[in-house]
C-alpha cells in the first residue's frame, strides 16, 4: 500500500471541542481510506499540566505543552487546530499565520468584525491553508439540503427560518467568566447566543440560501449581573442571552431567526425550514439524520411532508458509512469535516468555509448585534465601516 503524507496536528484547548476535533482525527483514516493523507496526533496544549497530560494520553497525542506559543515555534507541527474560547483565536491564527502554519479554527471565527479581518488578512498575507469547524454543514441530511436547494427543487425561495434553543443558564447563581463559564463573559465570548449559536445558523443560511442584505435584531440580557469566577466580583453581563432577528437576503427571500439559552427545556434545539415556490424543506439537530420534504408537484392525493432517513449510500457521505437504514451522529460532522480538510490537501482547493468564509457570518453577526444595540436596521455591507 502506498505510504501516505503526513499531516502534522498541534491542538490547542482540550475541552469539549478539543475532544470532538481528537476523535475526527483518530476516526478519518479508517473510514477514509482513498485519503493521501493522514493526521498525525503530535501535539496538545491547554494551560493546565496535569489536565493537559491526562487529555494527551487519553486520545494519544504524542506531546503536550502549557503555552501555546510553543506549539507555533515547534518545526514537527504543520498545522494549528484552534479549540480555546473565542479571546484566543485572533492571537493564535495569527500567530501561526506568521509561522506558516495550517489552520483550522473553531467558530465564531472572532469576537469582533475588526478581529476577524485581521485574521483574514494574516492567512491571506501569509499564504496559508485555513478552515473554520462551522461542522452542522457537514451533517449529511444538513448537505442533502444545500444539493437540493442547488438542483433548483425549491425554486425561487421565500423564507429561511432558524431556531437555537438552548436553557442553561437560567439560574441568577451561575457565575460568568473562566473554566466552563467564559460563554458569559463578554470579554472572553465577543457575544452571547449572536456569536455562539446563531452564527452556525447564519453560517448555514449564507451557504444554502446566499448573502444575507439587512437585519434588525432585538437582544436582551435578562440576568444583568453576575459573579464573575476569576475576581469573585460581582459584574455586569455584557453577552446577549437571547437574540430574535429578521433580515433580507440578497436573493429577496426573508429570514427569521431565533436564539436563547432561556428557553426552558431546550437543550440545543437547532432547527431550520426553508420555503420555496416548488417545495419547502426542514431539518432538526434532534433528529440529525432526517431531512423533511415537502413537494407541491406530487399527486395532490398523496402531497405532503415526507421524511427522507438520509442513510443510503447516494447521500452525502454516508457510503463512508454503515448499511443503508443505519444512523451517524453529531461526531461525525467532524470526521468529515476532517475528511475535507485532508482531501483538499489533495485538491488544491480551499476547505470551506474558510476564514474569508467566515468573516461572513462575522459580518452579519456585528450587524446584528448593533441592530439589537440601536433598535435600527443595519445593512450588513456598511457594518464595521
Ligand atoms: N463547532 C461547534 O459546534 C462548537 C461547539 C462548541 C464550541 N465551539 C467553539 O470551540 C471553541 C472552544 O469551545 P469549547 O466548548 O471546547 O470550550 P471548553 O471550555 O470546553 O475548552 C476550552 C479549552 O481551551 C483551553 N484554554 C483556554 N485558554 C487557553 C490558553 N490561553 N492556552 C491554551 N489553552 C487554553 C481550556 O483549558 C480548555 O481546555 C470556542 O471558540 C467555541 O465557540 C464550537
Amino acid at each position: 500500500m502506498k505510504e501516505k503524507k503526513v499531516l502534522r496536528i498541534g491542538l490547542i484547548g482540550g475541552g469539549f471541542m478539543g475532544r470532538t476535533h481528537s476523535n475526527g482525527y483518530k476516526r478519518v483514516g479508517d473510514f477514509f481510506p482513498e485519503l493521501e493523507y493522514r493526521p498525525e496526533l503530535k501535539a496538545v496544549c491547554s494551560r493546565r499540566e496535569d489536565k493537559v497530560q491526562a487529555f494527551a494520553n487519553q486520545w494519544g497525542y504524542q506531546s503536550f505543552e502549557t503555552d501555546w506559543k510553543r506549539v507555533i515555534e515547534r518545526d514537527d507541527i504543520d498545522a494549528i487546530d484552534i479549540c480555546t474560547p473565542n479571546n484566543m483565536h485572533a492571537e493564535i491564527a495569527i500567530a501561526a499565520s506568521e509561522a506558516g502554519k495550517m489552520i483550522l479554527c473553531e467558530k465564531p471565527l472572532s469576537r469582533t468584525l475588526a478581529e476577524g479581518k485581521q485574521m483574514v488578512d494574516a492567512v491571506e498575507k501569509a499564504g496559508v491553508k485555513n478552515t473554520v469547524w462551522y461542522n452542522y454543514r457537514r451533517l449529511p441530511a444538513v448537505t442533502l439540503a444545500k444539493q437540493i436547494i442547488d438542483s433548483g427543487k425549491l425554486g425561487r425561495i421565500f423564507h429561511y427560518r432558524a431556531n437555537f434553543l438552548q436553557d442553561w443558564t437560567i439560574n441568577a447563581n451561575l457565575p460568568q467568566g473562566g473554566e466552563g463559564l467564559w460563554r458569559l463573559d463578554v470579554d472572553a465570548a465577543g457575544s452571547g447566543v449572536t456569536g455562539d449559536l446563531l452564527a452556525h445558523c447564519i453560517d448555514a443560511a449564507i451557504w444554502m440560501n446566499g448573502s444575507i442584505k439587512d437585519v434588525s435584531a432585538v437582544t436582551e440580557t435578562f440576568i444583568k449581573e453576575r459573579m464573575h469566577q476569576e475576581t469573585g466580583q460581582m459584574q455586569k453581563v455584557g453577552i446577549d442571552d437571547a437574540c430574535i432577528f429578521h433580515c433580507h437576503f440578497e436573493n429577496g427571500s426573508l429570514g427569521l431567526f431565533e436564539s436563547t439559552r432561556y428557553a426552558r427545556g431546550h437543550k440545543a434545539l437547532y432547527t431550520f425550514e426553508i420555503n420555496g415556490e416548488h417545495a419547502s424543506i426542514r431539518w432538526d439537530l434532534h433528529d440529525l439524520n432526517k431531512l423533511e420534504f415537502f413537494d407541491h408537484a406530487d399527486d395532490s392525493i398523496v402531497r405532503g411532508w415526507r421524511t427522507i432517513h438520509v442513510t443510503d449510500s447516494d447521500q452525502p457521505y454516508m457510503n463512508k458509512w454503515w448499511v443503508p437504514g443505519l444512523s451517524i451522529g453529531y461526531e461525525h460532522s467532524f470526521v468529515h469535516q476532517v475528511a475535507d480538510f485532508l482531501k483538499s490537501l489533495e485538491t488544491g482547493e480551499p476547505c470551506a468555509p474558510t476564514f474569508k468564509d467566515a468573516l461572513e457570518t462575522q459580518k452579519v453577526c456585528e450587524a446584528v448585534i448593533e441592530s439589537g444595540a440601536s433598535r435600527s436596521w443595519k445593512e450588513v455591507g456598511k457594518v464595521g465601516k
